[in-house]
């Protein structure tokens, strides 16, 4: 293919726009795939993703188009939508000219649809408006696209009306994608240069790298060198996506493929990289921002004898997802472990689920946390440190009021988009968050976008799940960072019975630590079933007690059941207890079930 005859593209949008649904249907009609309905998101393979319904992993698929007589290379990267995940989306992008910006008929412009549009507009790509799910009875097509003429200024004529579901119109997307977005500026004959935009890890295979070829050709048994490292690789393999992978001799300027050149860890390939042939070094790419970790939680094993086995498990699962930072730590209460980094709570979540379903650990999870900062004012601590400022992503490292100038905590610009009957409620939502508006406007008669400056605290936990339930689920929401504000911090303790709960210790800001610290016995309270012994569940600020709830002894005795009874129903009885007890832990006496921590955290 000469790279007039290539197109290299992206689907974005909102969440359950349809993404995925449009892409099956170009698959489909480019003989990718065929038609059935076993295959459906096929671009999604991970269990989570199936399990969840939403796309994690950015995936490409190389497909064949025939349009007036000509064949067309059309290289698809499939994004996914959510917050957590738009580090995926700008990696994408780089690796492509246009995009097609999907907007569902009857839910219209939503808060990512906005936040995706900026990435790809920023990047200069040519943006191809798709509304999408016009079968629905409820669809307004219309509106949808005097809306997307107001917010990105693009004429409303431009947009393509579709449903990916039925498969109408989808020919007409194939069309616009060889009409208007231009072919990739490349040339065969310059020396091999290529963006690694991708990478995965096989056990057996070594590093997948995901590249788009800037320059040049690459061929099986080249050696290449990639700039970050400077080290050189020959290559074993290469090929397509469509989506599985397809061998083939080389890849050339313009084309989007895959590479194996026995690197032994996705550190080799990184992402954003640079790779080149040993003799013709060429200039590295810019690359991308390294992706920031937002959300920190200590994960420990159930048990300490599971120890190595977790640890093998979080290393392969990083080994694929470079944006977790993994720290090792340690506990006294809850032994050896580690501290994570994530971009977003589901992105916590989907790790911790990938944990395990697919390498069957079992896990303690502690609180999440964002990452504060402190500006130290003891020489002693500055020197230890080696800097004035600090960062703190365990809270029971938080350093001392007596020690600190400062403290410093992350905030989020935040883009909410809903129907205006739902402004009030949804102004108080924000107000009770510390929030402080920086905009509103009107994006159609009865649609309004609100702009609001949060401390990022406030809203990972359950934010999201407050918004979509007062809005009956019509409100959408996405944030991007803003930066550091001081805020006046304290470090919160649970105890169970006086001793701390070292899971369940948070950071709060002082106005909220009295509501934050009620709400979490409260629903400790609720969480820890009743025992031989009374049970007090406390709030503390130091030695100080601020809230306290008390769970009554249980006074029947399980075996009492069994009396008189023959010995094997006893023993049953207490192998069931026994296993029932594996998901909890102990504190002091005190038998807390396992998944009663974040569900603590979680305020109404
Ligand atoms: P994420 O991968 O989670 O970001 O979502 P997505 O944008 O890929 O959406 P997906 O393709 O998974 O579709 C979301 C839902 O909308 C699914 O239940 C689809 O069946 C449905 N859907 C997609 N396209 C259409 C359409 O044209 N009409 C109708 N009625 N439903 C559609």
């Amino acid at each position: 293919f000469t790279t007039d005859r290539i197109r290299n593209f992206c689907i974005i949008a909102h969440i359950d726009h349809g993404k995925s649904t449009l892409a099956d249907r170009l698959l489909e009609m480019t003989g990718a795939i065929a038609k059935s309905d076993r295959n459906k998101q096929v671009l999604d393979k991970l269990q989570v993703e199936r399990d969840r319904g939403i796309t994690v992993k950015a995936q490409t698929a190389s497909l064949f188009y025939n349009h007036q007589g000509q064949q067309y290379l059309l290289n698809l990267i499939d994004t996914p939508g959510h917050v957590d995940f738009n580090y995926e989306v700008s990696r994408s992008i780089s690796a492509c000219q246009g995009v097609l910006l999907i907007v569902d008929a009857n839910q219209g412009v939503q808060a990512q649809t906005v936040a995706n549009f900026y990435l790809a507009f920023e990047a200069e790509l040519t943006v191809i408006p798709v509304i999408n799910k016009i079968d629905l009875k409820n669809a307004d097509p219309e509106r949808v696209g005097s809306q997307i003429e107001k917010l990105f200024d693009i004429p409303r004529e431009e947009c393509i009306k579709i449903s990916a579901k039925l498969g109408t119109n989808v020919e007409k997307v194939l069309e616009a994608v060889v009409d208007r977005i231009p072919p990739p500026v490349a040339r065969t004959d310059d020396p091999f240069k290529a963006l690694v935009f991708d990478s995965s890890f096989n056990h057996y295979r070594g590093v997948i790298a995901n590249i788009a070829v800037f320059g040049g050709q690459v061929r099986k048994g080249d050696r290449i060198v990639s700039a970050h490292l400077g080290k050189t690789y020959e290559v074993n393999e290469l090929g397509l996506l469509r989506p599985e992978e397809h061998q083939t001799q080389g890849l050339s300027a313009g084309q989007v493929g895959y590479i194996i050149a026995g690197m032994k860890d996705v550190k080799e390939a990184q992402i954003g990289d640079t790779l080149y042939h040993r003799e013709q070094p060429v200039e590295a790419l810019p690359g991308f921002k390294p992706a920031r970790a937002m959300v920190f939680a200590g994960m420990y094993p159930m048990d300490q004898s599971e120890y190595q086995g977790l640890r093998s498990a979080i290393e392969r699962l990083t080994l694929n997802d470079s944006s977790v930072s993994v720290q090792r730590d340690s506990s006294i209460a809850l032994g050896a472990g580690w501290r994570l980094g994530f971009l977003g709570l589901l992105h916590m979540e989907v790790f911790n689920q990938r944990l395990e379903q697919e390498y069957n650990a079992s896990v303690i999870v502690t609180a999440p946390t964002v990452p504060y900062k402190a500006i130290l004012s003891s020489a002693k601590l500055i020197k230890e440190h080696g800097s004035e400022e600090i960062t703190i992503v365990n809270p029971v490292q938080f350093p001392d009021r007596s020690v600190v100038s400062e403290y410093l905590e992350p905030v989020v610009l935040g883009t909410i988009i809903t129907p205006d009957t739902y402004t009030g409620k949804i102004i108080s939502l924000c107000l009770s968050r510390r929030a402080v508006q920086k905009n509103m406007v009107y994006i159609d008669d009865q649609r309004v976008m609100m702009k609001y400056l949060f401390p990022l605290n406030e809203i990972v936990v359950d934010f999201y799940d407050l918004l979509k339930s007062l809005s009956s689920g019509y409100a959408s929401f996405d944030y991007e960072n803003a930066g550091y504000q001081s805020a006046d911090l304290i470090k919160l303790d649970i105890l169970l019975n006086g001793l701390p709960v070292e899971e369940l210790t948070t950071i709060a800001h002082k106005d909220r630590a009295y509501t934050t610290g009620k709400a979490m016995c409260e629903r400790l309270q609720d969480a820890i079933p009743r025992q031989m012994f009374e049970i007090a569940v406390q709030a503390a600020i130091g030695s100080k007690v601020i809230a306290r709830e008390t769970i009554k002894a249980y006074r029947k005795n399980v075996l009492a059941k069994c009396y008189g009874g023959d010995i094997s129903r006893k023993m049953k009885l207490l192998k069931k207890q026994a296993e029932g007890k594996k998901k909890m832990r102990l504190i002091g006496r005190v038998e807390v079930p396992k998944d009663a921590f974040i569900n603590v955290l979680k305020r109404d």
